[in-house]
């Protein structure tokens, strides 16, 4: 496994590389949820790449930018027993090197949901992703389900701007009690980790609600707010979404697919979760 640092070293490197080549983006920290979007690109691809990254551009000044997890010698050693074939480990300055003026500014599907709670936070994702993408230039790049605006704002952006990369989206990895794995899970105490499956909880109830024919989305919002206002430990309810899997719209009825999801606040912990109605696109190449 090759580990590097500069943009000059990496397009170089991947030149002579064999194809199909499967990109792994990531924030570092890793857990089983990552080490999924590491095999999935390892059975379809020849080569595979993890970039590690703490972008601070999607971290808003009252963020944990600086208390973020990170511990790159135990990443680097779970990607070599994966198998992967290049680390792509920049530091800020490489990807924001003095001068860089130019970002990438999604439209109205980042506006909401996460985008509302986090003003510029979808910029920064897609300015990084961009450039992750045009330096290691691979053939599919992965990202998980669980931060599903993430997913349906990168897609829109290989779509929008010809990216000509195809986005596989695999599906969350979750903890026995249902609690979606997540870098950020670190930051919760014992008593916090106890309540925390309750998001997942409540979303499952809605959706159970929708498999037994509730299409009212007032309605199955209303259930997963009742089941996260009964759990004590939650310090705030930011958001609770039923909205069309594809615009991100919030809908009156749930007709064909939708996006249940929900941000919610454990002390300083911000946990966000989602789950899926209806035929939701996931083709890889959809992008195209
Ligand atoms: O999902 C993440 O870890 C990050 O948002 C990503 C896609 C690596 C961009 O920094």
């Amino acid at each position: 496994m090759q580990t590097l640092t500069t943009n000059a070293a990496t397009s170089q490197f991947i030149r002579s590389c064999p194809r199909p080549l499967g990109l792994v983006p990531t924030m570092g920290a890793l857990h089983e949820g990552h080490l999924a979007l590491v095999r999935r690109a390892r059975d379809e691809s020849a080569f595979v790449a993890v970039s590690i990254f703490v972008n601070p551009a999607q971290f808003g000044a009252n963020e944990d930018l600086a208390t973020y997890p990170r511990d790159m010698e135990r990443d680097l050693a779970l990607l070599e027993a994966e198998g992967v074939d290049l680390v792509y480990a920049p530091t800020p300055e490489e990807v924001y090197p003095r001068g860089f003026d130019t970002w990438v500014e999604p439209g109205a599907l980042a506006e909401r949901l996460e985008g509302a709670s986090r003003p510029g936070h979808f910029r920064g994702v897609a300015t990084v992703v961009t450039k992750l993408l045009n330096v290691i230039a691979p053939d599919r790049a992965y990202f998980g389900e669980k931060d599903g605006q993430q997913l349906a704002v990168i897609r829109q952006l290989v779509w929008d701007l010809n990216l000509g990369v195809g986005i596989v989206a695999v599906p969350t990895v979750r903890d026995s009690d249902g609690l979606a794995l997540s870098s950020r899970n670190a930051y919760l105490t014992t008593e916090q980790r106890a309540a925390a499956p309750v998001v997942y909880r409540a979303l499952s109830e809605a959706r159970s609600l929708w498999l037994n024919a509730e299409t009212d989305a007032e309605s199955l919002r209303l259930a997963v707010r009742h089941i996260l206002e009964a759990e004590p430990m939650l310090d705030e309810i930011e958001y609770v979404s039923v909205a069309d899997a594809v615009s991100l719209v919030e809908l009156d009825q749930v007709g064909g697919s939708a996006m249940i999801s929900t941000a919610v606040r454990l002390g300083r912990t911000r946990l966000i979760d989602n789950v899926m109605v209806g035929n939701v696109p996931q083709e890889p190449d959809s992008a195209f």
